[in-house]
């Protein structure tokens, strides 16, 4: 019995790591409820709808597709993110300091509230803590293109 207890304090004491080097670790760093209960869900549509190109964990692949883990042009608008989710994206942008020019395709089939629960895992998970973004947010975003911000 004890082992045991001390067995669960080694883990409790490891998952609260900050420097956990676990690639999957990502949902551990969110305490929030309500936050983790939109970035499961976020988690299971980005695996699906993004991770080919972007992977699993951000860091994009090679100079075809840009990060979103660590990326300067991610974290700067999360307006231009919903946009780019639903309408794609194509020409030059520049992703810290590396210049991509692929086409990226749009996701008509994705809904609001699948949009929200995508950008709030990502916005609440690599260091990032932007909170919920919730279902009106995207369908206020998507009334207007980024490029006014
Ligand atoms: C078929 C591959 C592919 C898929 C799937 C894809 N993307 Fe992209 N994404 C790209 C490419 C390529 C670019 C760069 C476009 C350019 O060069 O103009 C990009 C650019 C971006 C950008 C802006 C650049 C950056 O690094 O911040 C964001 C944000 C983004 N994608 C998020 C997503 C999300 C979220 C999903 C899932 C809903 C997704 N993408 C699905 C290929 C993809």
């Amino acid at each position: 019995m004890r082992f045991f207890l001390i067995l669960l304090v080694m883990a409790g004491l490891i998952s609260c790591s900050p420097k956990s080097t676990d690639k999957e670790a990502t949902l551990a760093s969110i305490s929030d409820p309500e936050i983790m209960k939109y970035a499961i869900a976020g988690k299971t549509l980005y695996e699906n709808n993004c991770a080919n190109c972007h992977q699993s964990n951000g860091t994009g692949l090679g100079k075809l597709i840009p990060p979103l883990r660590d990326a300067d042009y991610f974290k700067a608008s999360v307006h231009r993110t919903i946009w780019i989710i639903r309408h794609g994206q194509e020409g030059e942008i520049t992703v810290n300091g590396q210049i991509y020019n692929q086409a990226m395709p749009p996701n008509p089939q994705l809904k609001p509230l699948d949009i929200a629960q995508i950008t709030t895992y990502l916005y609440n998970i690599w260091g990032n803590s932007e909170g919920i973004i919730s279902s009106s947010d995207v369908e206020k975003y998507l009334q207007t293109a980024p490029d006014s911000d």
